[in-house]
């Protein structure tokens, strides 16, 4: 089987209570609707990659729910913090569950890909800023990958335009060093996975694609500057295998 399946869920935007909304959208019943319908497939994936904007409102609970729900599912979830999140609660709170692992760098051997995560968040800050430890941290998971093997990077932040006013004004905003980070590597890098941007969007950068995964909690409207927003949840089912292929599918529920 040379091949490794992935559910991405993204900006999930979870509250602690059913009752709270985001853009007039009760994010909770969205997630759940995913989930619903995740089940109701036969997607048979290796692991989940769960990429930020997991809270709403940050409180213990939320993460709480969000651990149970997926537990389910019995596959590793690899997560990373979002500037919705408090990533020390979340580290908490999932250092708790087994299946859950704060995501950094992996490789599967059978198709030949290395996975590394960078954390793009920044304190306070909506926008993305990979800190001086992020820098050093994807230097070394760059310099450690096998260079006949290819990667897939994985960050919350898009680290290039989108092309919509509204989210690219929270962008990853010191981008030209994780591009030069990547240029001096030398390795093969493939493609670089991101939420945040509430949308599905396939672009490329330098010969390496940027491919977005939409949100489980609503989507913004493309091109827009005001708070357009979609009452669709939807997510992305990777698969990667060997000579360094991948593939997606994208669904909306509903
Ligand atoms: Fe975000």
């Amino acid at each position: 089987m040379h091949s490794y399946k992935i559910l991405q869920l993204t900006d999930t935007h979870l509250f602690d209570s059913d009752e709270y909304s985001m853009y007039g959208v009760k994010t909770n019943k969205n997630f759940a609707d995913t989930l619903k319908f995740i089940k109701g497939k036969d997607f048979n994936f290796n692991a989940i990659f769960l990429t930020g904007d997991i809270s709403q409102d940050k409180t213990p609970k939320s993460y709480i729910m969000i651990a149970e729900m997926l537990s389910f599912f019995n596959k590793t979830i690899y997560w990373i913090p979002g500037n919705h999140d408090d990533s020390t609660i979340m580290a908490e709170v999932f250092s708790k569950y087994e299946l859950f692992k704060q995501g950094r760098s992996f490789f599967i051997e059978r198709i030949n890909w290395h996975f590394i995560f960078c954390d793009s968040t920044f304190p306070n800050k909506d926008s993305g800023y990979l800190r001086d430890n992020a820098i050093a941290e994807l230097s070394r998971s760059l310099h450690n990958a096998n260079a006949s093997s290819c990667i897939s990077m994985i960050m919350h932040h898009h680290p290039i335009k989108v092309g919509v006013s509204l989210i690219d004004k929270y962008i990853l905003e010191n981008a030209d060093i994780f591009w030069e980070q990547i240029t001096q590597s030398k390795k093969q890098v493939k493609i670089v996975i991101c939420g945040h941007v509430h949308g599905d969007y396939d672009l490329e950068n330098n010969g390496i694609r940027v491919i977005s995964c939409p949100a489980t909690s609503l989507q913004f409207g493309r091109g827009t500057s005001k708070s357009d927003v979609d009452n669709i949840p939807g997510f992305k089912l990777w698969k990667f295998s060997l000579e360094g292929n991948f593939s997606y599918e994208t669904y909306f529920i509903r």
